[in-house]
């Protein structure tokens, strides 16, 4: 990778991601000697800016945003000229042309030719027009050293993704594009792989007869901020549940891939995606729950419900929760129910997915010796905590018996003492290397797509009539605590 010269073309280099994830991810593989020799970042956008004001406001941006803090004066001295700005119309040729010229001034000055990878950071009617573009004027005939990154959303359903598809597929071959789904890139969710698959001991366990369900919960504290404007059309299933928490079960419930290459393990993410119980009006009725977060007191201060967000439809009928049972039916899963449920402005910022293991079969303890019925549950947190425990029954000191719920952890922090790269540095790393691995395939997005489509339609038809149905600071609403009652859990939530 050293030697490889590289050019990072950045559409929607003044927005929001580049400022917080990617200019702060680059100038980070930097530090760690992670970008090659000869490396340019080429930030685009429709506002006039020069090279050097656009370094200015990357300074800043990573000065606020990089978890290494502020720069360092001598590294970024010399970071910092790799960075150029190219104002553009991403629907003029000419735009094009521009960034031709400039790639080959580039090679020119480096005498090596480079790879491109292209990084579409903006909104996704753009991006058939982008890598049109980009092909009329030549800039992706080279498909060994041009690439091509998408940021989600892929598709607003299983038609659009299909056609977002099918031309991007007429541009670019499969091993040049990258659909991001940022989750995959995170640290602890990588680790899961290791978990599974580096360790002889789960395996046996893995499955039907050892596993009662599986809960997948990914809660944040936030609510919808400034993107009301691409949320209102979206809501949570399409915006986390179609992608993140679908990947973070194909993680849990694939099969062992025959390597850790990039065609295996889509190969065996994408049978579980075909494997899953397509819904029925019926049992979208049973099995998917919807909310809307009304205002409420949060950490001592107030916050407006998502119909009085500044610019919301007082009407608007989108979901800001999503909870879902899902099954996997093939011979490992058969009968093991798969929680899902992700929400805003709820309690806490938490990302765990714990699995419950079935009850010993034959308690020899009276019950009242015990804290918990519940013997045994991996927790896996993701975020903001970042380990691995397994709950397991243990003895109380004392000179009677009794049991006690405790932990065996690893944790990151205590682990390591070293800070986790952010996803998109993992991510970033991994386009320039040409590894695929954590990136979705075309079919993996249609299959995700196809499998939510039946909840998408049956939500549009039966639009709700009892938003918001849940208060700011709850764990959403009381239906969700029902969709897992009735199976006789509840949701686990991290002391
Ligand atoms: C994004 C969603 O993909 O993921 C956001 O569009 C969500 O709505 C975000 O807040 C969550 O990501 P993370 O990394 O903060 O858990």
């Amino acid at each position: 990778l050293k030697s490889q010269p590289t050019v990072f073309v950045i559409f929607g280099g003044t927005g929001d991601l580049n400022a917080r994830k990617l200019a702060p991810a680059l100038y980070n593989l930097y530090l760690e000697g992670w970008m090659p020799d000869h490396f340019a970042f080429i930030g685009t956008g429709r506002t006039k800016l020069t090279d050097n004001d656009f370094r200015v406001r990357v300074t800043g941006d990573v000065n606020k945003f990089s978890r290494s803090g502020q720069v360092k004066d001598e590294q970024w001295q010399s970071f910092a000229p790799n960075i150029y700005y190219q104002p553009a119309d991403v629907q003029d040729a000419e735009t094009y042309k521009e960034f031709g010229k400039k790639i080959k001034a580039l090679e020119k000055e480096w005498k090596a030719p480079a790879n491109v990878i292209y990084y579409l950071a903006v909104a996704p009617n753009f991006f058939p027009i982008i890598a049109e573009n980009l092909a009329k004027a030549g800039l992706t005939e080279d498909a060994g050293c041009t690439r091509i990154v998408i940021e989600k959303p892929f598709g607003h359903d299983l038609a659009s993704a299909k056609e977002l598809n099918l031309l991007l597929g007429r541009i670019f071959q499969e091993k040049q594009i990258y659909r991001i789904d940022h989750y995959l890139g995170k640290e602890t969710v990588q680790n899961i792989m290791a978990f599974r698959f580096a360790n002889a001991i789960m395996e046996p366990l893995w499955n039907r007869n050892s596993i009662e369900h599986v809960q997948i919960s990914v809660t944040e504290q936030l609510g919808v901020g400034d993107r009301l404007g691409y949320y209102d059309g979206s809501g949570a299933l399409r915006d986390m549940i179609q992608n993140h928490l679908l990947q973070l079960l194909c993680i849990v419930a694939m099969e062992p891939p025959v390597s850790f290459s990039a065609e295996e393990v889509r190969n065996r993410k994408v049978d579980v995606l075909r494997a899953m119980r397509r819904f029925t009006p019926d049992t979208v009725r049973e099995q998917a729950v919807r909310g809307q977060y009304a205002s409420g007191w949060m950490e001592g201060q107030q916050v407006p419900g998502y119909r009085e967000e500044p610019g919301a439809n007082p009407h608007s009928n989108t979901e800001t929760f999503a909870a879902v049972k899902f099954f996997v039916d093939n011979w490992r899963w058969q009968g093991v129910p798969f929680y899902l449920r992700t929400g805003k402005r709820l309690h806490r910022s938490a990302s765990v997915i714990t699995i419950q293991f079935k009850d010993v079969p034959h308690l020899i303890f009276s019950p009242e010796t015990a804290e918990t019925m519940r013997q045994n549950r991996l927790v896996i947190s993701i975020q903001p905590e970042m380990s691995i425990r397994l709950q397991v029954q243990a003895k109380r000191p004392g000179v009677d018996m009794m049991l006690n719920t405790v932990d065996m952890v690893f944790d990151y922090k205590g682990t390591y003492q070293s800070e986790a790269p952010e996803a998109y540095e993992t991510l970033l790393l991994d386009v320039m290397l040409g590894d695929q691995t954590l990136f979705m395939r075309a079919d993996q997005v249609e299959e995700a797509w196809d499998l939510v489509m039946p909840i998408l339609t049956s939500w549009q038809t039966r639009t709700s009539q009892n938003f918001p149905n849940y208060s700011a600071d709850s764990w959403g609403p009381e239906d969700a605590e029902a969709l897992v009652a009735k199976d006789g859990f509840h949701w686990f939530t991290l002391p």
